[in-house]
């Protein structure tokens, strides 16, 4: 080494202990594009790619570099019918990334963990302190899904405002968590596993559900299926999953579930209530949970359980019509404990991230449920996958 690299290197330490004021943010911003792509549903089932310059961040921004986000139900509505009347919109609430650059006062993440550029995160769509508060009742103060990252109207100052796009901007006060420790796909199927982190969390408030429980999980879904893959973490064995499509009681089996009950096979209520019984090991289950948005699926899971059992209602998301039930025989004289579970609340969300780690480390293939990936030129054709409904979870993937 020369003398002439040797000062360089001095002046390049004594530049660092120097304490000139940092700029706004905490990074320089190399590699960073001036100009970066939002995907813009401009009418009913036609999403645009758009370019405009990044905003400037201010001291409690953040600015993501997006890796990937899930197509949701919401998001299919939205592409079809608009129901939020929200065209223009950049939609993408599913969404995880990269943090390449930070405001100088963002220090930490909603649950204290430290933040740093390079570090993954996600956003969650309960931007509430109260860890308990629920969907519910963030509605009936009438503020339900107003900060929600993907469903916000356009902004055309900050146009980085939904996840399908190659940057988001995070502004300061809203529910980040540093997530640094998952993979690509566990990130992307977060918010879907929380949905079923809080059914579960429903379901115990009966005291019905047990490690050595029979369960009947019925609709497999990729709300069914996580709801098998938590089950399983759980350590519940004895699972039957029920469904009408074979490939989808085949990939229950993969996540869990000890036996698969196909409906179509079963002529009659009483002779699939019988088969279902058979599977659980000739005794109705201790409890259910009904997973699909059928109405002939929430009559029907009555005749699987015991007398004295359980039942957690949550594949009504949206109303989907009235169902028949017998109140006399399914719940009356059964004595059946009933709960309905809806979205999740801010601890379930942070829960669900040692849901994913368990789900991996027992070898359950969660990665499986995102079926199809497209990048984000191809988000047209994402949407109308989702909506052929093909696969399980569709992901839009940045390059
Ligand atoms: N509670 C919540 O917060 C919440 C959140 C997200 C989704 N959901 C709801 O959960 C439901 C399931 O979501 P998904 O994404 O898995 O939907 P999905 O349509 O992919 O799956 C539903 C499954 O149910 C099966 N099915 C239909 N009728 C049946 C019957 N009679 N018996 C047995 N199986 C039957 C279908 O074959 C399908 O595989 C949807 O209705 C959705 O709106 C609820
Ligand atoms: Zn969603």
């Amino acid at each position: 080494m020369n003398s002439e690299s040797i000062e360089q290197i001095v002046r390049q330490v004594l530049a660092g202990l120097s304490d000139a004021p940092k700029s706004t943010s905490t990074v320089p911003s190399a590699g960073i594009p001036e100009k970066a792509r939002v995907a813009v549903l401009t009418e009913l089932e036609k999403i645009e790619l758009k370019e405009y310059p990044l905003p400037p961040l201010g001291d409690d921004d953040i600015l993501v570099k997006v890796e990937g986000c899930g197509i949701c139900g919401t998001d299919a509505h939205e592409y079809k019918r608009d129901p939020f009347s929200l065209i223009p919109v950049v939609l993408g609430h599913e969404g995880t990334g990269e943090i390449v650059k930070m405001g100088k006062n963002v220090r930490l993440d909603s649950a204290g963990k430290s933040l740093t550029v390079g570090d993954k995160v996600v956003s969650c769509m309960i931007f509430k302190d109260n860890p308990d508060i629920t969907m519910f009742d963030l509605n009936k103060q009438n503020v339900g899904g107003a900060d929600v990252y993907g469903l916000l109207p356009e902004d055309k100052e900050v146009r980085f405002n939904g996840w399908f796009a190659d940057y988001i901007v995070i502004k300061g006060g809203s529910t980040i968590f540093n997530v640094s420790d998952l993979d690509l796909s566990s990130r992307i199927l977060i918010e879907p596993c929380a949905v079923l982190i809080h059914a579960v969390e429903r379901a115990k408030t009966t005291g019905i559900l047990r490690f050595n429980s029979r369960v009947v999980v019925q609709g497999c879904g990729p709300i069914g299926l996580i709801c098998i893959a938590v089950l399983r973490t759980m350590g519940i064995e004895n699972i039957v999953a029920v469904d009408g499509e074979a490939k989808r009681l085949e990939f229950a089996k993969e996540m869990g579930a000890q036996a698969s009950v196909n409906f179509k096979e079963h002529q009659g209520i009483d002779a699939l209530a019988k088969a279902v019984e058979t599977a659980c090991g000739e005794k109705p289950a201790d409890f259910g949970f009904q997973c699909t948005g059928a109405p002939a699926g929430h009559s029907n899971i009555y005749k699987f359980i015991r007398n004295g059992g359980g039942l957690c209602e949550l594949g009504f998301f949206i109303n989907g019509g009235d169902a028949t039930i017998n109140p006399h025989f399914d719940i009356c004289a059964k004595e059946l404990t009933v709960v309905g579970s809806w979205v999740y609340t801010l601890r379930d969300y942070a829960t669900t991230f040692d849901f994913l780690k368990r789900a991996k480390g027992i070898g359950l293939p969660m990665e499986k449920l995102i079926t199809h990936s497209y990048p984000l030129e191809q988000i047209n054709e994402g949407f109308q996958t989702n909506l052929a409904m093909t696969g399980l979870k569709i992901a839009v993937v940045n390059k």
